[in-house]
């Protein structure tokens, strides 16, 4: 099976590529393919793909806030060559989409068919994204997967983020008032290798278990590297351009019902931390 991954060289691209070993990979880097420009329908059609595996999206939430135009191309308009590439060529997409459709305003987990209601630029653009594939695909070409709060391989996810601060500042403070699943991209890549084995199509939420706040997922990185006496400081808001939603735990029922379940974020982190290359 021809498998295009867009987005390859991000950390959940990366990812994907490990567990798709064995299968005719494309991995497309963000140098190879500009998915805002509409020739990309032309190239990956030209590509012949079977399945696409698309993980190419603006993911900085602070940047698509402060430019708004660009995050609908890339995530919105992004999405839709992408999926009429998927219609002319007949292939199977896999659209990754985010908690951050939710706006994250009530204590229960979110379930799949839940109205979605985006309060940042980041979640309306790959809100779009989502409507933009089902408007184009037929239900049986499309798993859409929501997730959230990835980390994976490369320097540029939370767990390296607060290793880095922690190593230059005397002290560091975090947001008791975000809550969600800290989700390993090894974890997900496997669980959406099994999903398309499957013809079950359809929105997907895909996370590691339980939830924590960015306090407390700080913390558990800081104890994993022994820095128990470290000064992490509690706060509740942090100043920044997007709106956070709250508290978003996506009930992963769907997957579950097939068999697929990631293990508890405690444990991915463990294994994360103990195979980084940093
Ligand atoms: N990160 C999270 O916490 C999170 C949570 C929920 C859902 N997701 C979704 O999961 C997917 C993968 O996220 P990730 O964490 O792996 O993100 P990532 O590490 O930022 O990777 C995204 C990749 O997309 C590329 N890209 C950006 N703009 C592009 C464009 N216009 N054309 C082609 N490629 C472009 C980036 O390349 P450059 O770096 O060169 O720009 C990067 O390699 C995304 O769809 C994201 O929305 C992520």
């Amino acid at each position: 099976m021809r498998v295009v991954i867009t987005g390859a060289g991000g950390q959940l691209g990366r990812s994907l590529q490990e567990a798709f070993a064995g299968r005719e990979l494309l991995p497309l880097s963000h140098a190879d393919l500009e998915v805002s420009d509409p020739s990309v329908v032309g190239g990956l059609i030209a590509l012949k793909p079977e399945l696409v595996l698309h993980a190419a999206a603006m993911t900085d939430v602070d940047g698509c806030e402060r430019d708004p135009r660009r995050a609908h191309e890339v995530n919105g308009l992004g999405t839709r060559w992408v999926a009429e590439a998927c219609r002319a060529t007949s292939a199977i997409m896999v659209y990754f989409s985010t908690d951050y459709v939710f706006d994250g305003h009530r204590q229960e987990p979110y379930a799949e068919e839940d109205p979605p209601h985006p309060i940042n630029v980041y979640g309306r653009t790959k809100l779009e994204g989502e409507v933009e594939a089902r408007s184009i695909l037929d239900p049986d070409r499309l798993y859409i997967v929501r997730t959230a709060w990835l980390y994976g391989p490369g320097a540029n996810n939370f767990v390296e983020k607060v290793l880095r601060l922690a190593a230059q500042r005397e002290s560091i403070s975090m947001v008791t008032t975000e809550v969600g699943s800290p989700t390993y991209t090894e974890d997900l890549s496997r669980a959406v290798r099994r999903l398309v084995e499957q013809p079950q199509y359809g929105i997907y939420h895909l996370t590691n278990q339980g939830a924590c706040s960015r306090y407390e997922w700080a913390a558990h990185i800081l104890q994993l590297v022994g820095m128990v006496d470290y000064p992490l400081h509690p706060i509740e808001r942090y100043e920044r351009p997007a709106a956070a939603p709250p508290q978003v735990i996506l009930a992963n029922t769907r997957a579950a019902a097939l068999g697929i379940r990631l293990r508890p974020w405690r444990q991915s982190l463990a294994d994360y931390m103990a195979h980084r290359d940093g």
